[in-house]
């Protein structure tokens, strides 16, 4: 520890002997608070602190040594060499000073800088404060070669079934349709018994069901299923507004069916209902024939043929002609293996709405009539796409998708 020598020599050489080793004194206390600064494991308040410290013992105003320096040394001095004590004395504070205020800026860099950085400097052998210094160093180590290629990110595109659905939307929307959605958790109640499918009837069989577990406890009507179709939501809408109702429905459904060519136990439908004052199966037959040549091109026939739904009647099962052999059979003389040589593919289910559903909702029998439709969105893309087995829509393999893009 320095402490201040009294001076019994005044020549020039010894007085600058003392301030050289008051010098290197003060220099070894500063690399002990430079070491603390530029510790990643010290905080800021013991970095400043040390700094502090080291100030006030040199230059507190009273008490620091340099204050102890400038009495002992000039008190003592003989009138001969009291200039060369002041130019001496001087010329050790303006060094002092100097130095402090470097060791100040290099203590607050130290203090506020990431802990990455102080690490840097430690390697890159900076003790001082050199900004230029951490700046290049800085810049060597997160160094980018703007020479290399960028990378390209790739864009996304729709998903042709869902492109397919919003075609099939975009079709009734011109026609003046709005478009509702509902859950895909959906109740018993609006997913059959809405519907017409009374508990236990064997037209639930035609929809293989995925119930949600742990149910038993609720009444029949309210446990948890995945719908099966998206006719729930002709109940729901119906439910909330009163005809006229014109609305499409897009939407995901479920059924427990193994995963094959054609069948998938996720797919997608699109419903649509109309119900208004006397809406009759020509209004069902013109729209659908209207929707469809709008989808498959104007030279498309559409051809309706008994079948059944519980929440339609009478209900039809709705076929186009075969869009690959222009409905011949034929492609060539080779039968057409689309519509297995009949000319017709079946493409959706529709009917008008059961008179029973309006008593669901409190509609008057009496006064409004309406249809209603659904198709199956995934064997459509299929179609129109030419895939041969839905399964590739939903394996998520990048290079059949982009395809699409
Ligand atoms: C229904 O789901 C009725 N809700 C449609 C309807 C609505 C009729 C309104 C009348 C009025 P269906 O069970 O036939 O009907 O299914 C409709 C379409 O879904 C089928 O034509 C078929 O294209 C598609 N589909 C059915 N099961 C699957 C499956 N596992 N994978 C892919 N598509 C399927």
């Amino acid at each position: 520890m320095y402490s201040v020598p009294k001076l019994d020599d005044y020549s020039p050489a010894a007085l600058d002997a003392r301030m050289q080793e008051a010098l290197s004194a003060y220099q070894s206390e500063a690399a002990e608070v430079r070491a603390v600064a530029g510790d990643p494991s010290t905080n800021i308040v013991e970095k400043t602190g040390a700094f502090k410290r080291l100030r006030d013992r040199w230059m507190a105003r009273q008490t620091g040594l340099f204050a102890q320096i400038n009495d002992v040394w000039l008190r003592s001095a003989p009138p001969v060499a009291i200039r060369d004590v002041g130019l001496v004395v001087n010329k050790l504070r303006a060094i002092l000073q100097t130095r402090l205020e470097e060791l100040q800026r290099h203590v607050n860099f130290c203090a506020l800088a990431p802990p990455e950085t102080l690490v840097r400097m430690e390697a890159a052998g900076i003790g001082t404060l050199d900004l230029e210094a951490v700046e290049q160093s800085r810049l060597k180590t997160d160094a980018v070669d703007i020479t290399l290629p960028g990378i390209r990110r790739p864009l996304g595109a729709e998903h042709p079934i869902v492109r397919t659905m919003n075609d099939i939307v975009g079709v009734f929307k011109a026609m003046g349709y709005s478009v509702a959605e509902g859950p895909e958790i959906e109740t018993d109640y609006y997913n059959f018994e809405s519907l017409n499918f009374p508990p236990n009837h064997p037209a639930r069989d035609m929809q293989d069901t995925i119930f949600l577990g742990g149910q038993e406890q609720k009444a029949a009507r309210d446990r948890l299923l995945l719908r099966t179709h998206t006719s729930p939501v002709q109940i729901r809408t119906m439910e909330k507004q009163k005809p006229p109702v014109r609305v499409v429905i897009p939407g995901r459904v479920y059924r427990n069916d193994a995963p094959d060519a054609t069948h998938s136990p996720m797919f997608h439908q699109v419903e649509g209902l109309a119900v208004d004052a006397n809406i009759t199966f020509c209004d069902l037959k013109g729209s659908l024939d209207h929707a469809m040549k709008s989808l498959f091109g104007s030279s498309v026939k559409t051809r309706f043929r008994p079948s059944f739904f519980p929440f339609t009647e009478p209900s039809a099962e709705v076929l186009i002609s075969c869009i690959f052999c222009g409905g011949s059979g034929y492609q060539g003389p080779a039968r057409c293996p689309n519509c297995k040589a009949s000319g017709w593919i079946e493409l959706l289910g529709a009917g008008m709405v059961d008179p029973a559903l309006y008593g669901f909702v409190g509609y008057d029998p009496e006064k409004y009539s309406g249809f209603a439709f659904g198709m199956g969105v995934d064997r459509i893309a299929a179609m129109l796409y030419g895939v041969t087995d839905l399964q590739l829509f939903f394996n998520g393999d990048v290079r059949f998708l982009e395809q699409f893009a």
